[in-house]
């Protein structure tokens, strides 16, 4: 099948076609959601949380992610594989957000951006598209902005949400990620842009949902969102295997005669 372009996806929303996104940070996960035809693998910073086990996102580095981002991209034959500016990547200097973007094209074979921000940094989403790296915006809640923000919480403010949305837009971002938002509002971004946006806790109106795979497939400890719904449970299957291989080994079951040379 044909790789998933910006240009596909712009098509998709035009259609009025659903998008999926789910993360991915590793080969052989990668290669099970691109056969299984999710039109977006994402190597979020989520990778922190998820992979790294720590409270925040914040820890991820630029050469973290591209660690994870060449295997993901090497891994994935249809879907556009995205991935994530890590903090402060898209905080400090333009021309060093520039640089780290194009370090994903060229140190990987991944297609795109996500940068955290708004009307805030639509110099700087014009600045990456302008060099040759598409970019999708992520407004609503921002995760690199814990600490500013004290938390993490729904999004309502709708004036400014619009203005980040159509900003990201105006400046060249190819979609709109909008995260924790009222569903009225993720509506109404979806409305007033004509890029796709992709919702994670922003309801149903959205032209693609996204989700932290971990959470969706229930491989994971602790505490998850509201917006997520688990569709298998990876976890008791990891546990499972690893109880009845511990018992094998116990009353020497394991190796049978048939795993012996
Ligand atoms: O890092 C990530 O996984 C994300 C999604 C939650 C949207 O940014
Ligand atoms: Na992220």
């Amino acid at each position: 099948p044909p790789r998933v372009t910006t240009r596909r996806l712009q098509k998709m929303r035009d259609d009025g076609k659903r998008i999926s996104m789910l993360t991915a940070y590793d080969f052989p996960t990668a290669e099970v959601l691109d056969e299984a035809g999710i039109d977006i693998l994402l190597v979020g910073d989520s990778l922190g949380m998820v992979v790294q086990g720590r409270e925040t996102t914040l820890s991820v580095t630029m050469d973290q992610i591209l660690y994870h981002a060449e295997m993901v991209a090497r891994a994935a034959k249809r879907s556009m594989v995205l991935v994530d500016l890590p903090f402060p990547e898209g905080q400090l200097e333009i021309s060093r957000s520039v640089q780290s973007s194009a370090r994903v094209l060229q140190e990987t074979t991944a297609h795109a951006v996500k940068l955290e921000g708004g009307a805030e940094q639509a110099k700087r989403i014009a600045a990456i598209v302008t060099a040759g790296v598409p970019v999708m915006a992520h407004v609503g809640l921002r995760p690199q902005n814990i600490h500013v923000d004290g938390g993490y919480r729904v999004q309502r403010d709708l004036e400014t949400l619009l203005a980040d949305a159509k900003a990201a837009e105006d400046a060249g971002a190819f979609a709109v990620l909008v995260e924790c938002v009222p569903s009225e509002i993720g509506q109404a971004i979806t409305d007033a842009v004509s890029v796709p946006t992709i919702g994670i806790g922003a309801g149903p109106h959205t032209t693609g949902q996204v989700l932290v795979t971990h959470d969706m497939i229930g491989f994971n400890s602790g505490y998850l969102p509201k917006f997520v719904r688990q569709w298998g449970d990876v976890r008791q299957a990891i546990h499972s295997a690893a109880t009845q291989y511990a018992h094998s080994i116990e009353d020497a079951s394991f190796p049978g005669e048939d795993e012996s040379f």
